[in-house]
């Protein structure tokens, strides 16, 4: 360093949108940050943007040239965040970092969307070269500037470094409502109330509870979708009309950022056209993989979280578009019904009903999911806060956390979400809305794949006997995969000598 500028408290490598919003939240909250990017209208552009936030106050963020000014710019032991696309970028970052010099005690945190087994093998690959520890973003870009969610993992010592500036920067719940306190104006950020942001566990435990977070927003958004298809396609509804319902949802236990967001969306004219933005916008939905990584960790585990895979599903069967516009015009559906008034309204509440049922069961899933990957890697996560880091900032955030981290302050062994008595209670007041909501949605040829298969799940974890028996007879049959009797000791196995005319009973251990 040549100049006088004092140190920075933090460096940061990426200057992209999520990079450039954490960087300026950061120096809303009084830090001097160091930064670089390669693309060096992205630096400029923070940086003017932090001059002008300042008004007539010193900028706090320094752009950088190159790595090793970074590293000058910062006190030693240099605390460094990525916000770099995930994959072979961080790893890229990482090889720079140590070429310019960077020190076995310094701290590379990484904050972008990495699969958590990456997080794992990174931490162990630069062991001695300098701590590798992560924090998953949740927020988007607004969550970035004004409050994300963020979920810690990794070396203890380097969330004891860290925690001051995340719990900083972080979104903010009051403690006396459960709800979010927010504020979206730059240089006047939100300081009070709880920070959405706690340590999670080891490495690789935050990367995959936000895995886990995005599954549950991939099927939080499809529910959604699939209602509004059902009032779009079997009502008539208008996107104006729905955008009212849907505000007036969110005034009631399905309040959360993703019905407000639809609402908006919904109600949205499109310049050019003057027509509903949403009747303009292509039915092919993008992905970027983490609802994909949800769906196989949880084939992986064995732990069931089918309404999530549905909606990995439901975005891919939207992506065949071309094939669809032709199948519509071979395939025969239902002859559609003309539904009263009354009957709309009647449909409108089965709606709500199954909406709400539905989203406590994607969220038992996930939760379900987290507690079994938890067991197997040995992570002692906190399903009680995390529920309460979700409360603000995060894409998913909803009043209804509120309850899930009541349900594990109660219990924090709770097997399944939907064994708590708020949780089941629910369901078994608004249970039969649900089932009527699928079934006129099928009915009327409308796919609810997420609706439906969260009531599937329901329906098999709440059934003592299922036709699992015939399967593993089936197996036997076929295979000799042996199966255990009801009438005899756990664990010990039979198999039936299926090619004998009297099929006698052979025990195998
Ligand atoms: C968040 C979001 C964020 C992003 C995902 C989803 O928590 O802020 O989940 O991580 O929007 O990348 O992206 P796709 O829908 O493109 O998979």
């Amino acid at each position: 360093m040549t100049d006088n500028t004092p140190l920075c408290d933090i460096g940061f490598v990426g200057a992209g949108v999520m990079g450039k919003n954490l960087i300026l939240n950061l120096a809303d909250h009084g830090y001097r940050v160091a930064a670089f990017d390669l693309d060096l209208q992205k630096l400029e552009a923070v940086l003017a943007q932090d001059t002008a936030e300042r008004g007539d106050q010193p900028p706090r963020v320094i752009g950088c040239s190159s790595y090793t000014e970074l590293l000058s710019r910062l006190s030693a032991p240099h605390l460094i965040v990525l916000s770099v696309p995930a994959g072979k970028a961080v790893d890229d970052v990482c090889h720079k970092l140590i070429d310019a010099g960077i020190q076995a005690d310094d701290i590379v945190v990484d904050t972008g969307n990495s699969l958590w087994t990456d997080t794992v093998a990174r931490e162990k690959s630069f062991e001695g070269k300098f701590i590798f520890f992560s924090t998953a973003v949740s927020g988007g870009e607004v969550g970035a500037r004004f409050g994300p969610s963020l979920m810690p993992s990794g070396d203890p010592y380097a969330w004891t470094r860290i925690k001051p500036l995340w719990q900083a920067i972080a979104a903010k719940v009051d403690p006396a409502t459960g709800k979010a306190i927010e504020r979206f104006e730059p240089g006047n950020p939100v300081t009070e109330g709880e920070p959405c942001a706690s340590y999670i566990g080891p490495s690789g435990s935050g990367h995959y509870v936000k895995m886990v977070h995005n599954g549950i927003e991939y099927a939080d958004m499809q529910l959604i979708c699939e209602v509004y298809q059902v009032m779009r396609d079997v009502l008539g509804m208008s996107a104006l009309a729905i955008a009212d319902i849907f505000r007036r949802w969110n005034e009631g236990p399905l309040h959360s950022y993703l019905i407000g967001i639809s609402a908006e969306v919904l109600a949205t004219k499109d310049s050019e056209t003057g027509l509903p933005l949403v009747d303009v916008i292509v039915d092919k939905a993008g992905q970027k993989g983490t609802g994909l990584w949800t769906a196989v960790s949880s084939l992986q585990l064995g732990s069931p979280a089918p309404t999530i895979a549905e909606a990995v599903y439901a975005r891919s069967i939207s992506a065949l578009k071309t094939e669809r516009v032709k199948a519509a015009t071979v395939l025969a559906g239902p002859a559609q019904n003309l539904y009263s008034e009354a009957q709309q309204a009647e449909l409108i509440q089965m709606l709500h009903d199954a909406l709400y049922c539905a989203k406590i069961c994607v969220y038992a899933q996930g939760f379900h999911l987290m507690k079994t990957a938890a067991e197997e890697q040995g992570w002692q996560l906190n399903f009680a806060e995390i529920a309460k880091i979700w409360r603000a900032g995060c894409i998913i955030r909803a009043v209804f956390l509120q309850s899930i981290s009541e349900a594990y302050e109660r219990n924090d062994e709770l097997e399944n979400l939907l064994l708590d008595p708020f949780f089941s209670k629910q369901i078994s007041v608004y249970q039969q809305n649900w089932r009527k909501a699928v079934a006129n949605a099928s009915l009327a040829g409308i796919p609810v794949a997420a609706l439906s298969s969260a009531l599937s799940y329901y329906d098999a974890y709440r059934t003592a006997v299922l036709p699992a028996n015939l399967l593993q007879g089936q197996r036997d049959y076929f295979g000799a995969h042996t199966f255990e009797r009801t009438d005899k000791a756990k664990g010990k196995t039979y198999h039936v000598d299926w090619s004998h005319p009297e099929r006698p009973m052979v025990k195998i251990k």
